[in-house]
């Protein structure tokens, strides 16, 4: 009974493999199934080889996952997956013990175009507090103090920009303690900040400040502070010469070598003393992009919070859990932007990915952290997001309701340059920052 060799071999099972390998060495003679044999001997073998290089323990039994396998945070994110990990537990783990009428103060650093001044607002009006804010409708700001003068929010919508418009991690970590102890009645013997952040998928964050910028907004009170002074306008010039660039196309914006759109994220969120600031002076600029990206991830690692713009209701669930304090009104996911209102082509879409590598990079990492941190809260806390905006949340107590209606908050794109001036800048630069020839 003579049968083909490769038939044999597929109708057997896996789990037969070594003893059909045993009994064909035995059996057959043709020199023909003896180098077949031959081969998949040793492609089993190689198997197992590269088994044990890859694998341990159980996971080695597993079936292979023929999808292909993202090796880099980049690569995942043109996957539209999210890599896995390490971090260390206390990383993950967060709870804070807030005491908002002492010790405890909010920073928050509002990267543009990430859904963040949405949030701003949430937090002077939405929530759930001992001393709650101050609003006066027709103003752009809210006094957010204790009874005893006390500051617990740094934010645009309560203290205003007082450390520089939309000031970044660099700008903030330099003037932050100083102007609480100048701000504050020197009884105030214990601080405790909390930096909080908000972060968006860098691709659309991108197409978001251009349609932003192309609808008149500069951002040119911007102080580029770091190690002491400003930037100078040879070191960061304008993208544009006229008093704005609206009205700016998709390839004139992406054109502009130092339009400060690209990384922004990574940028404003690093320790920028550590590649000499804005000056590119003698400058490997892949290395400089490597260490912004690392400083960056650390100064994360040690925010007390950050949200992520396309996870709202996961966002909402661990600020609430992580501080204890809750909104009024749950956050709702953004109705259409105008971001998905556009018609991006692939080369558009692709020549955004070149230039925001580094906050690509930075967001993934970013989102498996957030991701880890939710899990490991519903794991402590023992139910989903979706039990705890389902029943967990409402069975507390209910809260009276003063929010503002919704359309009392302007959309984040009104929010115009004019009204950001109204919101008080540090000294005198609000005056020079209006002509671009005056600073940089
Ligand atoms: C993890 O925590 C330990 C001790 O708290 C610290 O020494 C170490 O540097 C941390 N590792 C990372 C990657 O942050
Ligand atoms: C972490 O943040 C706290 C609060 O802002 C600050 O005091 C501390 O120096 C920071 N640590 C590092 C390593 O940056
Ligand atoms: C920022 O970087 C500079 C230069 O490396 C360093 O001296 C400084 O301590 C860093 N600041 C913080 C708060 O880590
Ligand atoms: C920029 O840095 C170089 C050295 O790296 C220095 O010689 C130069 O003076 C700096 N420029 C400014 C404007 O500070
Ligand atoms: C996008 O493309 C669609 C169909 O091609 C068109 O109807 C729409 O007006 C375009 N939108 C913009 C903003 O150009």
């Amino acid at each position: 009974m003579k049968e083909n060799c490769f038939d044999t071999f597929s109708r057997l099972n896996t789990s037969l493999l070594l003893r059909f390998i045993m009994r064909k060495i035995a059996s057959y003679r043709s020199n023909k199934c003896r180098l077949t044999v031959f081969l998949l001997i040793t492609a089993f073998f190689f198997m197992i080889l590269i088994a044990m290089y890859s694998c341990n323990g159980s996971l080695c039994l597993k079936a292979p996952d023929l999808t292909p396998v993202a090796y880099s945070d980049f690569e995942a994110f043109l996957q539209g997956k999210v890599l896995k990990h390490k971090f260390n537990i206390s990383a993950i783990d967060r709870v804070f013990e807030l005491d908002l009428e002492d010790r405890d103060i909010l920073i928050y650093l509002h990267i543009q175009k990430t859904g963040g001044a949405a949030f701003g607002r949430h937090l002077v009006h939405n929530l759930d507090l001992t001393s709650k804010c101050m609003c006066e409708p027709e103003k752009k700001k809210c006094d957010c103090t204790t009874k005893n003068k006390k500051y617990w929010l740094l934010s645009r919508h309560s203290t205003g920009w007082v450390c520089g418009l939309h000031a970044d991690w660099t700008e903030l970590n330099d003037c932050v303690d100083e102007w609480f102890k100048k701000n504050e009645p020197p009884t105030r013997t214990q601080r405790r900040y909390h930096y909080i952040t908000f972060l968006r998928n860098p691709v659309n964050r991108f197409f978001s400040e251009w349609q932003h910028v192309k609808r008149g907004a500069t951002w040119k009170a911007v102080r580029l502070h770091c190690n002491g002074r400003d930037a100078t306008l040879d070191e960061v010039p304008f993208c544009f010469s006229g008093p704005d660039w609206s009205g700016v196309s998709f390839e004139e914006f992406v054109s502009c070598q130092h339009n400060l759109a690209f990384n922004r994220m990574t940028r404003m969120l690093s320790n920028l003393s550590k590649i000499n600031c804005y000056n590119k002076t003698n400058r490997n600029e892949k290395l400089a992009g490597e260490i912004m990206l690392k400083s960056a991830k650390e100064n994360l690692l040690n925010f007390s919070f950050f949200g992520i713009l396309e996870e709202q209701e996961k966002t909402q669930f661990l600020f609430e859990n992580t501080f204890g304090i809750r909104f009024i009104e749950s956050l709702k996911p953004k109705p259409i932007t105008h971001v998905s209102q556009l018609n991006i082509t692939r080369a558009m879409h692709d020549a955004v990915v070149d230039k925001t590598r580094l906050d690509i990079q930075l967001y993934q990492f970013a989102k498996d952290l957030f991701l880890q941190r939710v899990e490991s809260m519903e794991a402590h806390l023992g139910y989903t997001v979706e039990d705890y905006f389902n029943s967990a949340r409402n069975s507390a107590k209910k809260v009276e309701k003063v929010v503002p209606k919704e359309e009392e908050f302007p959309e984040e794109n009104e929010e115009t340059e004019e009204d950001d001036k109204q919101v008080q800048y540090p000294s005198k630069a609000t005056v020079n920052a209006l002509e671009p020839k005056a600073k940089r």
